[in-house]
C-alpha cells in the first residue's frame, strides 16, 4: 500500500521553514483543516499498474481523491503522472498498446468493469490536456458542443457560454468574436477555451494535465484562482510540473518518482508519498520527496 496516512494532530503546524527558499507559500487555509485521508473519496485507484506493450510504466498505485479537493500529482518527467491521470477517465483506452491493471473506482464503481461505457465515464470525469485541442469550430460552438451532444438542460446557451468563458478568464478577449474560429486564438487562449469547454458540461471531476504550461503568468494565476473557485463544485486532479503551483492550489499532493529496472534499465513510475500538501512541502516523510521538493533531484 503506497498511501501513507498522515496523523491529523501534526497537520500544518509542522512547517519548519526548511523549504521557504525554493517554494512559494503553501496556502494555509485554517478553515480547510483536512482529515488524514479523504473521508468521502469521489475516486480511488487500487493496485493500478499500467503497461505500454512490455514496458511497465506505472507500478501499483493506490490513491484516493476527495470530494471538493484539489489533488496535485507531481514528480520528475517520465514518472507516470500523465499515465495515471489518463487512467482516471479511461483515456488510456485510446492509446495503442496501453494496458491497465487494477481498479479505478468512481463513487465506488470500477470504471474498468465490464459493461461500463468509457464515453459515459468521460462525461462525469472531464479532462483538460497539456496541449490545447480546440475543435475546428467557432469559439461559441466549442463551448456549446458538449452541452448539446450530451443533451444538457440549458436555459440559455448564450449565458452558459459566457459563464464558461468568464470562468476560464477568456471572456474579455473573445466576447466580440464568438463566431470566429477557435483556431484564430493564441495557444494560451486556446487552452483557456479548452478549460471553458470542460467546465461547460459541468462534470463531477476535472482532470488537468499541466493545464497552465502554455499560459503566461497572469493567465496562470487566473486559472489557479479559478481552480480554487471550482473546488467548491468539483473534484480536481491536476498534474503539474510546477511545484509552486502544487503548493499554491492543492489540498493534497501525490509525489511520484521513477525507479530503473536493474536488468532492463527501464524506468517504472511509482507513488512515493501521498499526503496533505502542507505536509508534503513542509515535512515530507520520505527522503525522495524531500530531495525532489528541495530541488536536489528532478
Ligand atoms: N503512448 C505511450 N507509449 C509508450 N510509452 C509511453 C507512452 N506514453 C508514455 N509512455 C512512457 O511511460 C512513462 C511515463 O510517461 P508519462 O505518464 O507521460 O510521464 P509524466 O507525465 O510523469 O512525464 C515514460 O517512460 C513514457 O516514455
Ligand atoms: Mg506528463
Amino acid at each position: 500500500m503506497s498511501i501513507k496516512p498522515a496523523t491529523a494532530s501534526t497537520a500544518p503546524s509542522t512547517h519548519d521553514g526548511r523549504h521557504v527558499d525554493t517554494l512559494a507559500t503553501v496556502h494555509q487555509d485554517a478553515e480547510r483543516e483536512l482529515p488524514a485521508l479523504p473521508p468521502d473519496p469521489v475516486m480511488e485507484a487500487h493496485g493500478l499498474n499500467v503497461f505500454y506493450g512490455d514496458f511497465h510504466a506505472v507500478h501499483d498505485v493506490n490513491l484516493s481523491f476527495g470530494r471538493n479537493e484539489i489533488t496535485a500529482l507531481i514528480g520528475p518527467s517520465g514518472c507516470g503522472k500523465s499515465t495515471v491521470l489518463r487512467c482516471l477517465n479511461r483515456m488510456n483506452d485510446l492509446v495503442t498498446g496501453a494496458r491497465v491493471e487494477g481498479e479505478v473506482t468512481y463513487h465506488g464503481q470500477n470504471i474498468y468493469a465490464r459493461g461500463v461505457d468509457p464515453i459515459a465515464v468521460r462525461t462525469h470525469i472531464g479532462m483538460v490536456f497539456q496541449k490545447p485541442n480546440p475543435f475546428p469550430k467557432s469559439i461559441y460552438d466549442n463551448i456549446a458542443y458538449g452541452p448539446r451532444v450530451t443533451g444538457m438542460k440549458v436555459d440559455s446557451m448564450d449565458d452558459l457560454v459566457e459563464e464558461a468563458l468568464r470562468g476560464a478568464a477568456l471572456w474579455d478577449e473573445v466576447k466580440d468574436k464568438l463566431k470566429q474560429s477557435a483556431y484564430g486564438l493564441s495557444g494560451g487562449q486556446q487552452q483557456r477555451l479548452c478549460i471553458a469547454r470542460t467546465i461547460a458540461t459541468r462534470p463531477d471531476v476535472i482532470l488537468m494535465d499541466e493545464p497552465c504550461s502554455a499560459l503566461d503568468p497572469i493567465a496562470t494565476s487566473r486559472i489557479e484562482d479559478l481552480m480554487m473557485e471550482l473546488r467548491s463544485d468539483y473534484t480536481i486532479i491536476i498534474v503539474t510540473h510546477n511545484m509552486q503551483q502544487a503548493a499554491r492550489v492543492s489540498d493534497r499532493t501525490a509525489f511520484f518518482t521513477a525507479r530503473p529496472d536493474e536488468t532492463t534499465g527501464n524506468r517504472t513510475g511509482l507513488l512515493v508519498e501521498f499526503d496533505q500538501t502542507t505536509r508534503i512541502f513542509a515535512n515530507p516523510s520520505d527522503k525522495r520527496t524531500e530531495d525532489y521538493i528541495s530541488g536536489r533531484f528532478g
